[in-house]
Parts: C-alpha cells; structure tokens; sequence
C-alpha cells in the first residue's frame, strides 16, 4: 500500500472516530456514533495490517481471536451496574500495553525506525519514557480502581502523614530519570521509570474514595489516551497520536463534568482522600414519621394528574425495573397523562447510566430530559415518581451547608405537588446522607423493589382500565 493512501486511510479513519464522539453526545445520536467508531476502527486495523512493516499474521490472528473471545465473553455476561469496574480493567491493560510497546521500541529501536540500540534519538527516547510513565501509572491506578469498585480493596481513602510530599518527591524523581534516561540511554533508567510510575499509580488512587472512583476511571481513561499518543510519537503513527489525543481530550472533560455534577472541585479528586464510604447517617430518622403508600395508591394518584415527571436513579439500575417502569409511563399516556423523564447527570454510577437503560427499553428520547431543561417545570407538576433515586433528589444540598452533598446540583423534585418515592428502606444513597424529602408532608414512600413496584403499579393502572 503506498504511502499517500495510508495517510488518507489513517484520515478517514480518524475523521470517523471524531464524529463518533460527536454522535455519543446525544443519546439520538449515539447509535450512528458507535457506527462511525466502528468504521473508524476497521479502516484503521485493515490499514495498519497492510503497512509493509507487518511481515507476519499468525501471531496478530492469534491475540485478536484470543482477546476478541475474552472481550466477547466478558461482554456478554457484565451486568450493567458492573460497568465501570469493567472500564477500569480495560483501562489497566491499555497503560501496560503502552509500557510493552515503550519496552519494545527501546530494546528493539531498528524494528521502529527511530535509531540503533546506545544510539536512539533523544526525541524518542523523551516520548517512549513519557509514555512508559503515563502507561504504568495508568496500570497500577486502574487496577487499584477496579479493586476498589469491586469491593476487593476497601473503597474507604487510604491517607496517611506526607502523602504529598512522598508523592511529590517521586514525581520529582520521576523526572529526573526521565532526563537521565534522555541523556544516557540507560537501560537502568528504562526499569526505574517503570518501578516509579507503577508505585505512583498505587499511591495516586489509594487516597480517593469509592464515591469518586468513577470520576477516576475517567481520569484514567484520559491518561491512557495521552499514553497512547506518546506512543504513538514513538512508532510514528499519526492516527494513534490523533486517537491517543481524542481519548485523552474526551476522558479529561468528562472527569471534569462528573465533578460538576457531583460538586467536587477536580483537584481535591486527584489530590486524594475524598468520596469515602460515609456509613450510617443522623440518628433521628427511627423516630421520625413517614406517610407510606401502595402500590394502588400510586396508580390512583398518578391516573388523576395530568403531568408526571419520573425521576429514576441508581436504584432502578439495581432493579433493572426499566421496561416495567416504560410500560407504566405508556398506560399512563395513553390515559391522558403527559409523562417525562428527568435525568440527572451523576444518576446511578456511571455517565448516561439511566439513558442507556430508558434506551433499551425504548422510552422516546423527547421524553427524557436533563436536569436544566426540566429543573424548572417541578414547581408546575402535579406528581413526580421518584424511583431508585436519593442524593440526586435530595434538598439538603441546596439548604444545609453541614451536608456531605451541600452544594451539589439536584432535581428541584420537592417542588412538586406529590412526590411519590420507590425504594426498600430508609438506607441512604451513595453519599450516605439523610433526605429530608422522604419526611416532607408531600411525600409518600413506597417501600419494595423498584421493578416489582411498577410492575404491581401496572396491574393496577391496567386493572382500572376496565
Ligand atoms: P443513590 O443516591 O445512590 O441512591 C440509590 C437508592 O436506590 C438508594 O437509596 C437505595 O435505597 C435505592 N435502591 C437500591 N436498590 C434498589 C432496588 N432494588 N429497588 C428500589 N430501590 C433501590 O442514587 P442516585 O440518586 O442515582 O445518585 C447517584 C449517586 O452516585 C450520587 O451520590 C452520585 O454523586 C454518585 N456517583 C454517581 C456517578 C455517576 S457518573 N453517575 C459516579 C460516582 C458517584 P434502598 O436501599 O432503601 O432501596
């Protein structure tokens, strides 16, 4: 294959990967999205297979039947709510295959163009260490935040005296054996960056709690696209610099959406030591009345109103109530009632969690909305069913400045003139706090599972009908 047509394939190739982020934007769009990402990918693998460098196939066949049955495997069975623990092992692969390729190319410098072994240009040399020290500290830190999601490493932050010091001492180091690296080609320097990259991606994370660690593996995400890019200086390989620069760019802006959405300043994120498990909440909340409703309760007073905003959360997700939850909203419009969707944009755990689900069951996208199309139609709505929803609902946020979420931007849901609650108990959500919603005199809980509740709402609604 010439020359000029690698670089217009590599250009398609990356032409499609931006319009895929463009169509991932919306959910009405995503689907084209991951179409055009899809393209993007084989044009991008055919044409790399046919570069004149590429002198066997076997073992390329080998690792993709290998790892495309693994990731097939995995895909196939990962529920849901798994998601971004799923992400953050993913993610720890990419920054060790970024080290191999660095490990690789500094070993082997003849195979990629960029000089001969004691004599690589210094250029290459900076890039591949760059690349080794983002892919490593991404290998360690995403396994770290796959533990922590699992529940395998305490999701509590690990923080102890002159952790910043130490960290900024390594960093300091790391540094410096970059330059050494540059300047001798030590093999030495190589393994040193390696060892102080891997420990800097332990002791960047420990101190995070598991409330941010989404917000970390985004994060991640972004350093294995910028690890990918260095090493795409490395191999000379423009779509992996354009690629690498993509993920790198998209993942950094998403971690700074999440932390808006989760009022978290970004810096305290990667600084460490916020987002722990906060266990238990105030004392009081036994002695404290609740009204609690019933099923048919709900469907009376939903069928009697003529606009209902649902609010779903994490605890949908957990239920997977999505579809019995679409088919109630359609007995409800078909009964007259106008039904919408509002979505806020840290519900559930992970970004466009609810979206992706009220997709699968086929809810309009017109219907769904996000929190500042909808945050001022509350105060106009008769009823608002609240499913599986708690922090993204609660008015504390907005009133008490001793509030863990305080601060934290929320659905205006106590503005309604009902507020109908699904959830088990009186357990907090993720952040571990109180919600003065359940107490208000507006609202009534309903206690149960989230998909049993609809699906009992839908015998009723359609019981009524007849
Ligand atoms: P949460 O505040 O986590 O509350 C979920 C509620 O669902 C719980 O109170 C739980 O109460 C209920 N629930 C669980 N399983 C249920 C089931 N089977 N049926 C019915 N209810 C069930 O949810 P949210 O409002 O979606 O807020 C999300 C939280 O996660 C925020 O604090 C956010 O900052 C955090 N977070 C989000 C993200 C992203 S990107 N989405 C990332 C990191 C952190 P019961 O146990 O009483 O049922």
């Amino acid at each position: 294959m010439s020359a000029s047509l690698t670089a217009s394939l590599y250009l398609l190739s990356s032409v499609c990967f931006i319009m895929a982020l463009r169509g991932l934007s919306s959910p009405k769009s995503a689907r084209i999205g991951n179409i055009y990402g899809i393209s993007g990918m084989v044009i991008a693998v055919f044409t790399t297979l046919a570069l004149p460098g590429v002198i066997s196939f076997g073992m390329i066949v080998l690792g993709v039947l290998i790892g495309g049955a693994i990731g097939t495997a995995i895909a196939l069975r990962i529920e849901m709510t798994a998601l971004p623990q799923l992400v953050a092992a993913f993610h720890s692969l990419v920054g060790l295959s970024a080290v191999f390729v660095a490990g690789a190319a500094f070993y082997a410098p003849e195979a990629y163009g960029i000089g001969h072994a004691g004599d690589i240009k210094t250029a290459s040399l900076v890039e591949m260490s760059i690349g080794t020290a983002i892919g490593a500290i991404t290998f360690t830190g995403s396994i770290i935040a796959f533990g922590k999601l699992q529940g395998i490493v305490s999701g509590r932050p690990l923080v102890f005296a002159g952790q910043h010091l130490v960290n900024l001492c390594l960093g300091i180091l790391l540094a410096a054996v970059i330059v050494w690296l540059a300047l001798d080609e030590s093999q030495m320097a190589f393994w040193l960056i390696v060892v102080i990259s891997l420990l800097l991606g332990i002791l960047i994370i420990v101190p995070i709690g598991g409330a941010d660690m989404p917000v970390v593996v985004s994060m991640l995400n972004s350093y294995s696209g910028w690890a990918a890019a260095g090493i795409g200086f490395t191999l000379s390989n423009p779509l992996l610099i354009i690629v690498g620069a993509l993920v790198g760019s998209s993942g950094a802006i998403l971690s700074y959406i999440m932390c808006k959405g989760m009022n978290r300043s970004f810096i305290s994120v990667i600084l460490g030591g916020f987002g722990g498990e906060v266990s238990g909440s105030s004392g009081d909340k036994e002695d404290r009345i609740v009204k609690q409703g019933a099923a048919a309760d709900a469907a009376f007073i939903m069928e009697q109103a003529s606009t209902v905003i649902i609010v779903p959360g994490y605890g949908m997700a957990v239920a997977q109530a999505q579809h019995s939850l679409a088919e109630m909203a359609n007995l409800l419009t078909e009964k007259g009632v106008k039904v919408r969707y509002a979505i806020h944009p840290v519900a559930g755990r992970m970004p466009g969690h609810m979206n992706v689900l009220l997709a699968e069951a086929n809810v309009p996208y017109e219907n769904v909305l996000e929190l500042d199309e909808i945050n001022h139609d509350f105060a106009s709505t008769e009823v608002v069913f609240v499913i599986g929803a708690n922090d993204t609902v609660n008015p504390a946020a907005k009133t008490d400045k001793s509030s863990a979420i305080y601060g934290m931007p929320v659905l205006n849901v106590e503005e309604a003139q009902t507020t109908l609650v699904v959830k088990r108990s009186m357990a907090s959500g993720y952040a571990g706090v109180d919600n003065p919603l359940f107490f208000s005199d507006k609202t009534m809980m309903l206690f149960g599972d989230a998909k049993k509740m609809c699906e009992d709402i839908v015998k009723s609604l359609q019981g009524s009908q007849h």
